[in-house]
């Protein structure tokens, strides 16, 4: 179905569209279960909402967080939800996704066990010391889409079609050595170890979105490498780090959040079906959380897609990033998608929490979706992104209004995107836009002088091809 913005001013009207497109997506008048509590082994969450990890591209330079990192954190703390999922963090210097990007390291540590300490006292001063916050790390490496120094450093762990000839425009990707990968276990244990050691309750190893060890659960043309391959081989680098962390670090928690469908063509995409890349194929994902499982993993985040090749698959939107078109299907299809692969997961696992996403796009009526999604055992807990940035707040009106103020959430207009396109500070334009709105402007001058840039170097290439006899 055509690409359609959110425009239903309540449930009835948002049910009917649900059901004029086919969708199964069923909800509840009771959403009181979204604020039942989550038992899991050693610990329980004091509802089902988390915070998603949102990258926020405010470091200084050493990867320490920054003032506005600090802001960030306060909020989503004094917002009420259980959990938060801290943003992708770099565990070396190369494989930032930006100068600014967050970067666990021994000269960093004190930084980071004060924005722990700073963001549990916000929760505790807000809620009393009963109110015990889940916090993990995400840690990461971005792979190919490595930008350390502003500019392109790809790394990779296999060539793909999709990328390479857009990026060799600027710089050409680099193969990661099985060598390297054998050190960069060592790398993740290490930060996984400051994390630890900074308070942390987790750590999550990025394996989403098609960064590096996402890519590596693809990497079948990899050559001649134990991380290439065969599902074995490219499920060695988050087994065995996993693993190593487990046996380092005994009281933390461990964790991932992993893209079950890239949807891009196989051999290069992870969780398609062989023929048909539209078509999700869980069987891999599955077989994959179950071993996660096995080793101690007490819950798992779920991802979808690769934001840099479409990135509605990931977060429906209403408006996209600047110079891409509008996806051709509804964003309440690309809701429905979340939802159908979560729901897959979470029935193949009934006992393991789940933490589902994509629901934003929903904006004020996403709670009774969510609590009809827990209550028909479709996912266990409901996580938040860009809702976060807009509208911190809303678990405490949720649980003090029954219902969220539309005038406060997330309008899915892509501006936070870009924002972390450009490396410049994220943060809401719209509802934050005492800090946010110049960060926007700054952001949309950098993406149309990109664009432009994008544009001449196409156009001498094929300047050069057409030269060439
Ligand atoms: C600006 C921005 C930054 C993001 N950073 C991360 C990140 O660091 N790690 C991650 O796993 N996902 C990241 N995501 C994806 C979100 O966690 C989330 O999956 C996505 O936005 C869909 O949820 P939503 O519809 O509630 O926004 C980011 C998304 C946005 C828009």
């Amino acid at each position: 179905m055509p690409h359609e913005r959110f425009h239903f001013s309540d449930r009835n009207a948002l049910e009917r569209k649900i059901s004029e497109l086919g969708l199964d997506m069923p909800s509840s008048d009771d959403i009181s279960v979204l604020f039942s509590p989550l038992y899991m082994p050693g610990r329980t969450l004091l509802n089902r909402f988390v915070v998603l990890p949102m990258e926020g591209a405010d470091a200084d330079p050493s990867g320490k967080p920054s003032d506005l990192t600090f802001r960030r954190y306060k909020r989503f703390a004094e917002g009420g939800s259980g959990a938060i999922w801290f943003e992708a963090t770099s565990v070396v210097a190369e494989a930032r996704s930006n100068p600014h990007q967050l970067w666990i390291q021994p000269e960093t540590k004190k930084g980071f066990q004060r924005l722990v300490k700073e963001t549990r006292l916000a929760a505790h001063r807000k809620f009393g010391h009963d109110h015990d916050l889940l916090l993990i790390l995400q840690l990461t490496h971005s792979g190919r889409f490595a930008r350390p120094d502003g500019g392109p450093a790809p790394i990779v762990a296999q060539s793909n079609p999709f990328f390479d000839s857009e990026r060799s425009l600027s710089s050409q990707p680099r193969l990661i050595l099985d060598s390297e990968l054998d050190a960069l276990q060592d790398r993740f244990a290490a930060a996984a170890g400051l994390a630890a050691e900074a308070g942390f309750d987790g750590v999550d190893i990025k394996a989403c979105h098609g960064y590096l060890i996402s890519e590596l659960l693809a990497a079948r043309t990899r050559p001649d490498s134990r991380y290439g391959g065969g599902f074995e081989n490219r499920i060695r680098f988050l087994m065995e780090t996993s693993q190593k962390i487990r046996r380092e670090y005994p009281g933390l928690i461990v964790t991932s959040r992993l893209s079950v469908f890239d949807a891009i063509p196989q051999p290069y995409g992870f969780g398609v079906d062989a023929e048909d890349a539209e078509r999700p194929d869980l069987r891999e994902p599955i077989e994959l959380i179950g071993r996660l499982v096995r080793l101690g993993y007490p819950l798992i985040g779920i991802s979808l897609g690769i934001p840099a090749h479409r990135s509605h698959l990931g977060r429906p939107y209403d408006k996209p990033l600047i110079g891409q078109d509008l996806p051709a299907e509804h964003p309440l299809e690309g809701v429905a998608r979340w939802l159908r692969l979560t729901t897959e997961i979470q029935k193949a696992f009934p006992s393991l929490p789940v933490v589902s996403a994509g629901y934003s796009w929903l904006r004020h009526l996403f709670p009774p979706i969510a609590a009809a999604a827990v209550e028909r055992g479709k996912a266990s807990l409901i996580g938040l992104g860009r809702e976060a940035l807009a509208y911190p707040d809303w678990t405490n009106d949720l649980a003090a209004e029954g219902i969220l103020d539309p005038r406060r959430v997330c309008l899915s207009c892509s501006k936070c995107s870009q924002m972390l396109r450009t490396g410049t500070p994220v943060g809401c334009a719209v509802r934050d836009a005492a800090i946010y709105q110049a960060e926007f402007r700054r952001a949309r001058k950098l993406a149309k002088e990109i664009q432009r840039d994008k544009k001449k170097k196409a156009k001498a290439a094929k300047r050069h091809r057409d030269r060439k006899p």
